[in-house]
């Protein structure tokens, strides 16, 4: 059986109304990334509405971490445009997107690993605010307040994930699946309304990755945070997922509900080469 058939029942539907009738917060348009001799993307495009968790899936290659990474801006397209709410992101200074609602975990884990984990969730604070470590350490009175308040919302963050027997430990010597919460812990002190997730669920055990998909849930249901999600854990895109964009070599070929993309033939041969491979 390939990955792609295996336990679709419990796909999720966010409340409110179908994914087709919101409107797009993120419209990526004919994006085009090329490393040297290899094209990473071509011409790809893809719509991601508010409100809802959609998930680019496809084999090992095929790109997906490049459009993260042209969405987030560290990596600039060869052509193409990614539009945000009204507006063009590739124009954005690429420190304001935190601002704009925009945060990312990363498929390897990048904290801080000499840093606490409450200090590394507080970088999250620090990325939205864009005031930066110095006022906090000048110790103006306001910036004593705002320390204190920024504080308060990371261990409640850390008690929501939780992480708040952590939260004092350095990050260097957490096990992997609290790394990852950690990550999301971060991403959620900037208050994201967009949440770029690359592989949460890689390297977890089928018990973390069930918890894992749990907050995702509550976070897109209770907070109304969108999520676009990297992954090849299959069951878990299935009971998360409104939509699914399936990429090949840096190309869209098919898009729907996990159930929906998974009858079609190129998606299929997709997966089981990879299974095969
Ligand atoms: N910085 C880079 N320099 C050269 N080639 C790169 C670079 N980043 C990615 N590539 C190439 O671009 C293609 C797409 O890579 P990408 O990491 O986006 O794939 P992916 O879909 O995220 O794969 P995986 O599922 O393995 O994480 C691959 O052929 C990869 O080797
Ligand atoms: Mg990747």
């Amino acid at each position: 059986m390939s990955h792609v058939s295996e336990s679709l029942e419990e796909s999720g539907t966010a409340p409110g109304p179908p994914a087709e009738e919101r409107a797009d917060l993120l419209v990526v348009e004919g994006i085009g990334v090329g490393f040297g001799g290899v094209t990473a993307l071509r011409d790809l495009s893809f719509s991601v509405a508010e409100g809802t968790v959609h998930a680019l899936i496809g084999p090992n290659g095929a790109g997906k971490t490049t459009a993260f990474n042209c969405i987030t801006r560290t990596q600039r397209p060869q052509s193409g445009q990614i539009r945000y709410r009204d507006l063009s992101l590739l124009r954005v200074p690429p420190a304001r997107l935190p601002k704009l609602g925009i945060m990312r975990t990363f498929q390897h884990p990048q904290l801080c690993p000499s840093l606490t984990v409450i200090e590394n969730v507080l970088l999250g604070h620090h990325s939205r605010t864009e005031v930066g470590w110095l006022p906090w350490i000048t110790r103006s009175p306001g910036a004593r307040r705002e320390e204190r308040a920024a504080t308060e919302e990371g261990y409640e963050i850390l008690r929501a994930l939780d992480l708040a027997d952590l939260a004092e430990h350095e990050a260097d010597r957490l096990p992997y699946a609290a790394l990852k919460r950690v990550e999301l812990a971060r991403a959620l002190m900037g208050r994201p309304r967009l949440l770029l997730l690359d592989e949460p669920a890689a390297g977890l055990t089928t018990e973390d990755v069930e918890r894992f998909g749990d907050t995702l849930l509550r976070l897109n249901r209770e907070q109304g945070i969108t999520i676009l999600v990297i992954e090849h854990n299959l069951t878990f895109v299935g009971r998360l997922a409104d939509t699914v964009t399936v990429l090949v070599d840096g190309h869209v070929v098919a898009e729907g509900t996990l159930a929906e993309v998974r009858e079609i033939p190129i998606v299929r041969e997709a997966f089981l080469g990879k299974v095969r491979g």
